[in-house]
């Protein structure tokens, strides 16, 4: 079967406010996009996920949108917009938008309106209720980000309801003015040429109709805060809060308006449910495997379990689509790292992805070995979710300066945000010397963790970074080949075989996760091999597969034939 431009791209997220800084204020903007896709062709990407490039009072880091049209002055106008996308269309690289459909900015003009009356026509665009008989919220109700998801607006005396901050009132999606507005929202990317959206927080878009209390053991929700939403009883926790009925006929009317498009444009969901698929053609493209980067240690046997799976969930036709981060996680050089032997893991990582089956998306900084950037004082912080969690634990909770900064340095979402390290130049290069970037720079820069200094050092992540996603490019089985995993028993090394139909080509993938060397017996395969790619030099050749020798950390890939 013919594979489609999404299922053979690999993915980029860029974090716009953060990539690169044309205009020298501190903050990334549209025209650095522009100046750096050259870099982007050279590094391999396919296409770009752009996270929000709209106006935004940024109290949710651009995901509290006040304008879903425009484009946030910060990073440019709507012309450069225009010319980032025709250039990058130019180099064959596709541009994916953020689109948040659950909520806008509480300063949208829809919001502005909603709040101006009970009789305003635009009341109903999101979900308004009466306090409770005792004058409080109209339930026990949480926001993702702690407190109470209801906020009282003392004018019209009634509550509404924000599944994030309250800055971020959600819409209600029952209301058809509301999917009309914002489908032209949608239909005005699309026909200026964007080649689909991430789905950001598709799960929260509705909630129950008749507000039933939480039954689960809950705090109140005024001491609630979001380290304390165990992701494993998350669903059972937001029970009435998340994917509730409606929300599957409402992505496929989506993708019924996206596929009125020429050009297979995209859907990509920020959700990990498999039904998002809807049967296999009728709803999103993509749903993120997030169960694989759910673990603090990636293990080979954690991988294999997560792959056995998520295949076999996915419904006939759909297409699987992995990643280790993004701008809401830990860095994947700090998350996956062990200390000793960052490096290798780093390189064990992306090999990972590029070689698993399905759609890959990568997070920018990732390939020059970024890692969590540590803040030491609240007034760095800017993400509005760790600094409500540090004043509730200081004013519910009871808790010291020093234990509520710990714990606000240790979820915020801004360690992963900070800009992009271009060179060893002060600011690392992404802004001009006499500037504060929006984010301290990580002080790393100045030591090799820096584009400049890898790009011509064959040794470098960066290089290990170009030459895997060269590879790839080049073998058809790592890109559209079929799973099948080998040594089930093994939680030291990784093996899989992907086999492609269409090209006839069999390729061997053994990822050595530990750092002793390892022997590994492939006896039960008669092809010839032909060594593809080694992460260390190899004297063995031809390889021999009944007794085969694994470096510390070894990336090694095979061509049978
Ligand atoms: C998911 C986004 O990735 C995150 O950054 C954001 O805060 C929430 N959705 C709310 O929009």
């Amino acid at each position: 079967m013919q594979q489609t431009w999404w299922q053979a791209s690999v993915f980029y997220q860029i974090y716009p406010r953060s990539f690169a800084d044309a205009n020298g204020d501190g903050i990334g903007d549209l025209r650095g996009m522009t100046e750096k896709l050259d870099y982007l062709k050279d590094l391999g990407i396919d296409a770009l996920w752009l996270s929000p490039h709209y106006p935004s009072p940024f109290l949710d880091c651009g995901y509290d949108i006040s304008d879903y049209t425009g484009v946030g002055p910060e990073y440019g106008s709507l012309d450069d917009f225009t010319s980032f996308l025709h250039e990058a269309h130019a180099r064959d690289i596709r541009v994916v938008l953020d689109l948040v459909l659950n909520h806008t900015s509480d300063q949208h003009p829809w919001f502005i309106e909603s709040r101006s009356g009970r009789d305003n026509p635009k009341r109903d665009w999101f979900v308004w209720r009466d306090p409770a008989p005792d004058g409080g919220p109209p339930n026990n109700w949480v926001s993702i980000f702690g407190g109470s998801a209801w906020e009282l607006d003392p004018q019209t005396g009634q509550y509404y309801y924000h599944a994030f901050l309250k800055e971020q009132p959600d819409l209600n999606w029952r209301n058809p003015e509301v999917k009309r507005a914002m489908w032209e929202a949608v239909r005005f990317w699309l026909d200026l040429g964007v080649d689909g959206f991430r789905l950001d927080a598709i799960g929260t878009i509705f909630e129950h109709p008749d507000l039933p209390d939480h039954t689960f053991k809950l705090p109140p929700s005024e001491f609630f805060t979001p380290n304390m939403l165990d992701l494993d009883d998350y669903g059972q926790l937001m029970r009435f809060q998340v994917r509730q009925p409606g929300l599957h006929d409402l992505m496929q009317e989506l993708r019924a308006l996206v596929d009125e498009y020429p050009g297979d444009r995209v859907l990509v969901g920020e959700d990990e449910d498999v039904a998002f698929h809807g049967s296999g053609d009728d709803e999103l493209h993509l749903v993120f495997n997030f169960p694989l980067m759910r673990v603090e240690r990636l293990t080979p046997m954690h991988i294999r379990a997560n792959q056995a799976l998520r295949l076999s969930e996915l419904p006939p036709g759909a297409w699987p689509c992995n990643t280790l981060g993004n701008h809401d996680t830990r860095r994947v050089w700090s998350r996956y790292g062990d200390g000793a032997n960052d490096a290798a893991l780093a390189r064990l990582h992306v090999a990972l992805m590029l070689t698993l089956k399905g759609t890959p998306f990568l997070y920018n900084g990732e390939e020059i070995g970024m890692s969590d950037l540590v803040l030491s004082d609240l007034s760095e912080m800017r993400d509005t979710m760790s600094i409500f969690q540090y004043h509730t634990m200081i004013k519910q909770l009871g808790k010291t300066h020093e234990e509520a900064l710990s714990a606000a340095i240790e979820s915020t979402r801004d360690r992963c945000r900070s800009p992009m390290q271009w060179s060893a130049a002060p600011n690392g290069g992404f802004s001009p010397p006499d500037v504060s970037p929006w984010l301290p720079v990580n002080a790393n820069y100045t030591a090799g963790v820096n584009v400049a200094a890898q790009l011509d050092d064959p040794g470098s992540l960066l290089s290990f970074y170009r030459q895997m996603l060269r590879l790839r490019r080049a073998t058809p089985a790592l890109i559209a080949g079929d799973y099948h995993a080998l040594h089930a028993h093994s939680d030291d090394y990784l093996a899989f075989l992907r086999y492609d139909a269409a090209s006839s080509q069999r390729c061997l993938v053994v990822l050595n996760f530990t750092d002793a060397a390892q022997t590994v017996i492939f006896d039960q395969i008669d092809k010839h091999p032909r060594l593809l790619f080694s992460s260390h030099p190899r004297d063995d050749q031809p390889l021999a597969l009944d007794w085969l020798a694994l470096a510390p950390f070894e990336v090694l890939i095979v061509e049978l034939a």
